[in-house]
């Protein structure tokens, strides 16, 4: 099952092939989420068998249901959900238990958020992921692979990010993500415990929640342009990301989970694409595809406001390590991604008549 990573566009293939014909166990926590359904989607369809964990506390039963109809009932039938909460040990160890690879993606995301309310933020993704990292240990997983974050470069100046240089978190939820980061170090440390960090930087694609006052930025003008809402940037729209489109993410988790080399264990990757876009960009970007659809989209301008609380200007990941350590070759860029995305929005967030 495990694969020897060197820089090699094809090892994400090679790992494809071989798990279809080998069957693993894996727990992915926060199933019902944005990224984790969509690496259920992923495994089920090399058929594979997983458990998955979540308390839809911001994910929802019509992602996993979505799911389902994308794979086969037999392949459905390698699928079994725990409803239960990371919070709790309990739930914990039993999903755990006999697990080959651990993708722990459970955590409350959202700078504003944990601005509002750190201390349910620090349950969960601090708490929370200690109680995942202990069971997981006990269980004695062969991989814990977890999401980390871009935020945990902080006020670094440096672009691009490269992994081994982060300044001070600049929010509650930079901290969580920073102190799950020290927490997988020391569990390495102290316990042998093989674990693997993606830092992801700002991931997007089918099933990403547009609703909502935590809503990240691309679901959320989509949905603003498809439905006519006001559309807002928030301060000049120079600020720019690394945007990912989601099946590279989950071609980090599963090349993460499975790299059979030393050098790449006990390590953060970043997770991204590698270029960098600005908010005016991205509007541009979003419109011109929702435009083909919505004519009078062509004519739609963002609101310009304050520049938000907690945020970073910057980002841009340097994604060599990724590429060497695990073989991580991202397929799809903005463009790319985006123009799936829109195929996926247009489906979900059209009015219904
Ligand atoms: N989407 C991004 O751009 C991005 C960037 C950096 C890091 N991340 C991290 O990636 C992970 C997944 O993010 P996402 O975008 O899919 O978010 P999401 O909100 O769609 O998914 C998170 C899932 O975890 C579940 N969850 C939360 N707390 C839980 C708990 N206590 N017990 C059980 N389940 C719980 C939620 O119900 C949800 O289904 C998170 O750890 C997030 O911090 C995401």
């Amino acid at each position: 099952m495990e694969s020897k990573a060197k820089e090699n566009p094809a090892a994400y293939d090679r790992l494809r092939s071989r798990l279809e014909s080998e069957q693993a166990q894996w727990l992915i926590t926060g199933v019902a989420g944005f990224i984790g359904s969509n690496l259920l989607e992923t495994l089920l369809k090399l058929d594979q068998k997983v458990v998955g964990l979540d308390n839809f506390s911001t994910g929802f039963q019509h992602n996993l249901d979505e799911v389902q109809g994308l794979v086969s009932e037999a392949q459905w039938q390698n699928f079994c959900f725990i409803e239960g909460d990371i919070r709790n040990p309990e739930d914990c160890s039993k999903a755990c238990n006999n697990m080959d690879y651990v993708l722990h993606q459970a955590a409350l995301g959202s700078v504003p958020r944990s601005i509002e309310d750190p201390a349910l933020t620090n349950a969960n993704n601090i708490t929370g992921f200690l109680n995942i990292l202990i069971a997981a240990r006990d269980a004695g997983v062969k991989r814990f692979v977890y999401a980390a974050s871009s935020s945990t470069y902080g006020d670094h100046p440096d672009l691009p990010k490269v992994e081994d240089k982060i300044g001070n978190p600049l929010s509650p939820y930079a901290v969580t993500k920073l102190v799950d980061e020290l927490y997988a170090k020391v569990f390495a440390r102290t316990y042998d415990f093989k674990t693997i960090g993606l830092r992801y930087f700002n991931i997007f694609g089918q099933r990403q929640d547009p609703d909502g006052a935590y809503a990240a930025v691309i679901p959320k003008w989509f949905a603003g342009m498809i439905k006519g809402e006001a559309l807002f940037i928030n301060g000049d729209g120079s600020t720019s990301r690394d945007f990912c489109y989601i099946d590279n993410c989950v071609q980090a988790n599963l090349l993460a989970a499975t790299v059979n080399d030393d050098r790449a264990l006990d390590q953060v990757y970043n997770v991204a694409f590698g270029e960098r876009t600005s908010l005016n960009e991205l509007f541009g970007l979003i419109r011109s595809r929702v435009q083909k659809s919505f004519p009078a989209a062509g004519r739609l301008k963002p609101e310009y406001r304050d520049f938000r609380a907690g945020d970073v200007l910057h980002s841009l990941a340097d994604i060599s390590k990724a590429r060497e350590l695990i073989g991580y070759t991202p397929i799809f860029s903005i463009e790319t991604g985006l123009d799936q995305a829109t195929n996926w929005y247009m489906q979900h967030l059209l009015p219904e008549n």
